[in-house]
């Protein structure tokens, strides 16, 4: 059981040495356009939401989900995200691979995640990633809007699809024809 221990103490204690040794010798790659291998970003992914329900306050949008409001969102969301997550006439950015880990495109593969975790992704960023916390470039209400806008990309009411419709030329993706648009 003695030599169990001491061969485990010395196997993380190896692992640390080796880690250290990349690192102090300048072997880490440093470049962010690289998919990362699938075990990394599957332990990663899990470690980050864990963290954030940790972390995250269950807090509910306090700003109404009304046209005028989604639409705002909609407007915060092209001037400060679609740089990075995908822009309103349905187009990936072209940004998306060179950041590690590569961007979620939150128009054409919306994330069904609850607003009290976006707001939080939104509000305090995500650290080691190209995720910027907002909170001193956007007001609470501001950032609640985005958070709106995001998490109803795909059931947006009637008025906003249209709003979208006339200002970006394309349909948002998921919405459904009404039977005025149907013919
Ligand atoms: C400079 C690029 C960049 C900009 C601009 C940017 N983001 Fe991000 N965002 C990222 C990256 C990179 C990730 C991925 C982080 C990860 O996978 O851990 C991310 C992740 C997210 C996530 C997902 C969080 C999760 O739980 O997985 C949300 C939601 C988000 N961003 C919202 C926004 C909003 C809203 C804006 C604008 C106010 C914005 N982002 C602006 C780069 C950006």
């Amino acid at each position: 059981m003695r030599n169990f221990i001491l061969g485990i103490l010395a196997a993380f204690l190896l692992l640390g040495l080796g880690g250290l040794a990349i690192a102090g010798f300048g072997l880490m790659p440093t470049n962010a356009d690289s998919s990362p291998p699938a075990v990394e970003l599957r332990v990663a992914t899990s470690a980050l939401h864990t963290a954030m329900s940790r972390h995250a306050p269950r807090l509910s949008n306090p700003v109404l989900a009304t046209d005028e409001n989604l639409i705002a969102g909609m407007k915060i969301y092209t001037i400060n995200c679609a740089v990075c997550h995908g822009t309103l006439d349905n187009q990936r950015s072209l940004l998306e691979h060179s950041f590690y880990p590569p961007v979620p495109q939150l128009i054409v593969d919306p994330i069904d995640d609850p607003q009290w975790h976006i707001f939080y992704a939104v509000r305090n960023g995500i650290r080691y990633t190209g995720m910027p916390s907002w909170r001193h470039a956007l007001s609470e209400q501001d950032m609640w809007k985005v958070t709106g806008f995001i998490s109803q990309v795909e059931t947006l009411p009637p008025a906003v699809q249209d709003y979208w419709v006339q200002s970006y030329g394309v349909r948002p993706p998921g919405a459904t024809l009404r039977p005025s648009q149907a013919q």
